[in-house]
């Protein structure tokens, strides 16, 4: 297990140049095997979750050579095979797979998925989707078991939670089928990137208002298409937060509409933030505190959360924090409580009174982005972290990214 120390608490300054996003390559990778062609994707993050989806790929007898952050994926020799498979049973975004392998093969037998504890983590929503499109599943030790009952022409369906995944898993199945209708989905920017890319393979999808119209004939689709994904706008906050915390950064490539929410908040809390033509100028500031209530998009996203709380524990006043999307998502706080901050958790709501004295601790990384927050605290008041592999699933070279801006530390 890898674990990084700070040597010296340096001012960091330049500019970082923030790369594509985990959560809109892992469906758009999943789902170029739709093609059974060539189809090259550009700006894709060098990050364990989307190699681990590369190495499944490869296992179903696809070619997935990678040329920095491009990557080409020939899946014209595909072949059916279980994926009872532990690279399945890592991470959560392998069940993108299971409406693609519903697709070209009428069935699949996949390892349940995995992903950050930051709660139950449960698949029913998934389920009503698959049984909604005529199939039937089965779950035993832990393995997912589908097959095609009566595949349906034609489906309406309205998803019974706001769930992320469930809803990308949705708009997939529907490729599968005639004509479906879908409502009460969760579309953030990770999914537009998908459905963009869906059109441009060749299929008929319109949405608006959470709702999904999908018209898909297969003679349609495209065999050699290239394709670029959106930044990643959770690299692109954590680096945002590094700069109000401690330094002047340029954060280059974002995208500041897929973060408008989250950076009104900051503004308007007066801290030293400027959105330009260059990129987003993030600059050391204290600002005042203001309360976060975390939701489905265009709101507070979730994942911002544990980032945020760093800069929250530092700020002008009180506050509360109330993560209502994950049953487990407050480590951050308890990680901060040891540092010496002024926090009081009360099941998922954390409140806040700013202090501007931390002390540099060592902590332990336990889920992706409460490991990128913990970097953005030893990067602000010293200290160390243990198992930061972790952040390795979902930040692309990070710590050459930090070397750049100056950051002093060792990893051993
Ligand atoms: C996606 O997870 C992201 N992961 C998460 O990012 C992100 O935090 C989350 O969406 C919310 O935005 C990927 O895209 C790979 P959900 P997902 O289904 O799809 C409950 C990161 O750090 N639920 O929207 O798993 C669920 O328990 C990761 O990059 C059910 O009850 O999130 C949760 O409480 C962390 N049944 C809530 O819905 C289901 O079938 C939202 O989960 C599905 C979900």
């Amino acid at each position: 297990m890898q674990s990084i120390s700070v040597n010296r608490v340096n001012y960091l300054k330049g500019s970082v140049h923030i790369s594509g996003s985990k959560n809109a390559c892992l469906p758009i990778l999943c789902s170029s095997i739709i093609t059974r062609g060539i189809v090259v994707l550009k700006n894709v993050a060098n990050i364990t979750d989307i190699n681990d989806i590369c190495d499944i790929l490869r296992y179903l007898n696809c070619k997935v050579k990678r040329r920095g952050n491009r990557l080409k994926v020939d899946s014209t020799k595909i072949q059916y095979k279980s994926l009872n498979i532990n690279k399945c049973s890592k991470i959560r975004g392998s069940y993108y797979l299971i409406p693609v392998m519903l697709y070209l093969f009428n069935k699949c037998e996949i390892a349940l998925p995995g992903g950050c504890k930051i709660g139950q983590r449960p698949i029913d929503c998934h389920l009503e989707c698959f049984q909604a499109f005529g199939f039937s599943t089965i779950i035993e030790n832990n393995v997912l078991y589908i097959k095609s009952n009566q595949r349906k022409k034609e489906v309406l369906l309205s998803l019974s939670k706001k769930s992320v995944g469930a809803s990308i898993n949705a708009i997939l199945c529907g490729l599968g089928c005639e004509h479906s209708i879908i409502e009460n989905l969760v579309i953030e920017p990770e999914g537009l990137d998908l459905i963009s890319f869906l059109k441009k393979i060749g299929f008929n999808i319109s949405f608006l208002n959470n709702k999904c119209i999908i018209k898909s004939h297969k003679q349609d689709i495209k065999n050699r298409i290239t394709y670029k994904i959106i930044p990643d706008r959770m690299e692109a906050m954590t680096f945002v937060i590094l700069g109000l915390l401690n330094g002047r950064i340029l954060i280059k490539g974002a995208n500041p509409s897929h973060m408008k929410y989250p950076l009104d908040l900051l503004i308007n809390a007066k801290y030293n933030l400027k959105i330009t033509k260059k990129g987003i100028l993030a600059c050391k500031s204290r600002g005042n505190a203001f309360n976060i209530k975390t939701d489905i998009y265009p709101l507070f996203p979730t994942d911002m959360q544990p980032l945020f709380a760093i800069l929250l524990a530092a700020s002008r006043g009180m506050c509360v924090v109330d993560e209502t999307i994950f049953e487990n998502r407050m480590q951050i706080y308890y990680d901060l409580l040891e540092g010496g901050g002024q926090i009081n958790v009360i099941e998922n709501k954390a409140y806040i009174t700013g202090v501007t004295e931390f002390s540099p601790k060592h902590f332990k990384c336990k889920d992706l982005r409460q490991g990128a927050a913990l970097l953005l605290y030893i990067f602000t008041y010293g200290g160390s972290i243990d198992n930061i592999d972790i952040i390795k699933r979902g930040y692309d070279g990070i710590f050459y990214k930090l070397k750049l801006l100056g950051a002093n530390f060792s990893l051993k």
